[in-house]
């Protein structure tokens, strides 16, 4: 390992995370463990400097006080204590330090090097993934995502050929994205992709299914389904590729957090398909997944997307989709993208989409009644996806977006612009 380490011991404090990135945040990594790790566990994270003992409201689980083991004191290696009043550390605080006594403890009294970044990160996990993998094989599936494609640009980097690249196009992705993963991954970084356009039997199973929840099983159950078959096709297969993330894992639960949600990942595949896990972004905090993907090269577009939901479009056609309603959705959605672009609104807003309602409103074409769809246009800002407040997007700006989608897509007769925060409204339509 090329990089020095600061180790964080959850002793029930709700904010390990913060502490986490306060250090990343100084150049030097840092990780968060159990408190009751063993030397032994210690020993195997490489070039640890310092180990803080992070207390806090959640110290006492199931009535009792959880404590650091008394050897770790021995190990030579030096700590310092955040609302644990009962450590034996020289260095103990009440509150969070502040940045000037954390710098003093990670390079003053550590000594720690500010070698945290990016390439090092890469060049770390490659020799890792090596190690890992052996001349194995392994597979992964590739959406088209931001944590999807870093992981694959890493193991492309890492293992070349040794990995298969499973894309599952369902039909409901936004214009052009199958194509550019196409482009991306199998063109320009010349990987293994196998490229499944299942648009028909996606679209086959939810015909005439108008229930959300419904739609989004089939989805579910369909995708596991179509790569379960792709990787019965392959030989010799032993690992699977994942793009786990580090908030993933802590939203998992640590011993002392409540389990805030079970760490997802490519569920469902049968006994016999199961696979040894390849999950080299599982440190990253998100925006590092960011890093890393521009460091590995990978396009702006990809790396900065907006968050697309698994089922894409699927959920955004109301009701039970139909294959015109979806296409001018699809289109209404590039439009609305473009000029997001356009206007640099893409940078500055969180998550912006379009949505076809399932009934017809009534227009005028070419002098004429016509019957045409409603799109809706959503575009929130939020941090953490549990609130979110609505963009105040100029009229001007609104009304051409409005005019480019009624004249380009002609089966669209009206457009609204949709202005409720979540709550009351979700971010999403179903
Ligand atoms: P809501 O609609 O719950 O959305 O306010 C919050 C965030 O979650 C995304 N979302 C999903 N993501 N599968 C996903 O992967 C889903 O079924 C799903 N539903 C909502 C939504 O786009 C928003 O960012």
């Amino acid at each position: 390992m090329k990089q020095d380490m600061i180790v964080i011991l959850d002793l029930g404090s709700t904010e390990n995370t913060v502490v986490a990135r306060q250090i990343r945040d100084m150049g030097v990594y840092s990780e968060i463990h159990p408190h009751d790790i063993t030397p032994e566990e210690l020993g195997k994270l490489e070039n640890v400097k310092g180990i803080i003992l992070n207390g806090g409201e959640n110290r006492v689980v199931d009535g009792e006080e959880v404590v650091v083991l008394d050897v770790l004191y021995d190990l030579g290696i030096p700590m310092i204590s955040i609302d644990y009043p009962q450590s034996k550390c020289e260095k103990q605080f009440s509150a969070l330090p502040t940045e000037e006594e954390m710098k003093a403890f990670v390079f003053d009294v550590c000594k720690s090097e500010a070698n945290w970044n990016m390439k090092n990160f890469i060049a770390d996990q490659v020799e890792i993934i090596r190690r890992q993998v052996g001349d194995k094989k392994v597979l992964l599936a590739l959406s088209g995502g931001v944590d999807s494609s870093v992981v694959a640009a890493l193991l492309i980097k890492a293992i070349g050929k040794q990995l298969t690249c499973v894309h599952v196009n369902h039909g409901l992705m936004r214009k052009n994205e199958s194509e550019n993963v196409v482009e991306v991954f199998g063109k320009q970084l010349d990987a293994n992709l196998v490229y499944v356009d299942a648009t028909d039997r996606f679209l086959g199973k939810l015909e005439g299914v108008a229930d959300p929840e419904e739609k989004r099983k089939i989805i579910g159950s369909e995708f596991i389904r179509v790569f379960e078959e792709e990787a019965r096709k392959l030989e010799g297969i032993e690992f699977l590729g994942q793009g786990t993330i580090y908030p993933d894992i802590i939203e998992s639960g640590t011993k002392t957090a409540k389990v805030v949600k079970s760490h997802h990942n490519v569920g469902g595949l049968p006994e016999d398909l199961q696979f040894a896990l390849v999950e080299p972004l599982a440190q990253l905090f998100k925006d590092e997944v960011r890093a890393c993907g521009v460091e590995l090269g990978l396009p702006a577009e990809m790396v900065y997307r907006q968050p697309f939901p698994g089922p894409g479009l699927g959920v955004r056609c109301l009701g039970a989709i139909t294959r015109d309603r979806l296409e001018a959705l699809r289109e209404s959605d590039a439009i609305l993208r473009e000029e997001f672009a356009k206007t640099g609104l893409d940078k500055k807003v969180w998550q912006y989409f379009t949505v076809v309602p399932d009934f017809k409103a009534v227009g005028v074409r070419n002098h004429e009644r016509s019957m045409g769809y409603m799109v809706v246009i959503r575009a929130v800002n939020t941090i953490d996806a549990m609130t979110a407040s609505i963009e105040r997007i100029d009229y001007d700006i609104l009304e051409n977006i409005c005019a480019r989608i009624t004249a380009e897509v002609p089966s669209v007769s009206r457009v609204c612009y949709e202005i409720t925060p979540k709550p009351v409204a979700t971010i999403e339509f179903e």
